[in-house]
């Protein structure tokens, strides 16, 4: 049996990328729903691990343990197969989690133009990071440079979640 990387192996796992508001994880629903995949929320991941939502840990523990559990929890995803995995928009920018979803399985960019990321989650009370269109954008841009080195990008503004998986699925030949 290939015990290697399996980004090159058919039913390996895939990884939504992108910023909050682009539509990871009702795409990776919908994809999920398509390829008849399983589908996981990494943030429900990390919450179910430990007994608090995002917004508890980064209140009690803070932001760098929030970071070391996104890690772990990516980490988990190791031996998983034919699944869709949403990751939360702060997991990809660091090299450390890059490598292990390199090693892991397909990683996808949903590219969204920030102004429809941010209409569709202003005022979100359980994002802890989200802020206005002022503070946003430097992050939106910083973050760009590490999305754009997924494995696959799709423009996510204007298609349906269906229309979107649908394309997803054709890009990866899955
Ligand atoms: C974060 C995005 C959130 C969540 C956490 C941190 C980020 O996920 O992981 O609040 O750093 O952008 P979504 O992208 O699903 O909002």
């Amino acid at each position: 049996m290939n015990v290697g990387p399996n980004s090159e192996v058919d039913d390996a796992p895939i990884f939504l990328v992108g910023f909050m508001g682009a539509g990871k994880t009702t795409v990776g629903r919908a994809l999920a729903r398509h390829l008849e995949y399983a589908f996981f929320d990494l943030d429900e991941l990390i919450s179910a691990r430990a007994g608090k939502s995002v917004q508890e840990i980064f209140a009690d523990l803070g932001e760098a343990e929030f970071r070391s559990l996104e890690s772990a929890a990516i980490d988990s995803c190791r031996h998983m197969v034919r699944s869709v995995v949403a990751l939360g928009g702060g997991a990809y920018v660091f090299e450390e989690n890059r490598a292990s979803l390199r090693a892991i399985g397909k990683t996808v960019w949903l590219d969204c133009p920030i102004e429809i990321c941010l209409k569709r989650i202003s005022g979100d009370k359980s994002r802890p990071l989200l802020g206005d269109e002022d503070d946003m954008r430097p992050l939106f841009v910083r973050r760009g440079a590490a999305y754009v080195q997924a494995d696959y990008a799709v423009q996510a503004g204007d298609l349906s979640p269906g229309e979107l998986a649908i394309e997803i699925s054709t890009l990866l030949n899955v």
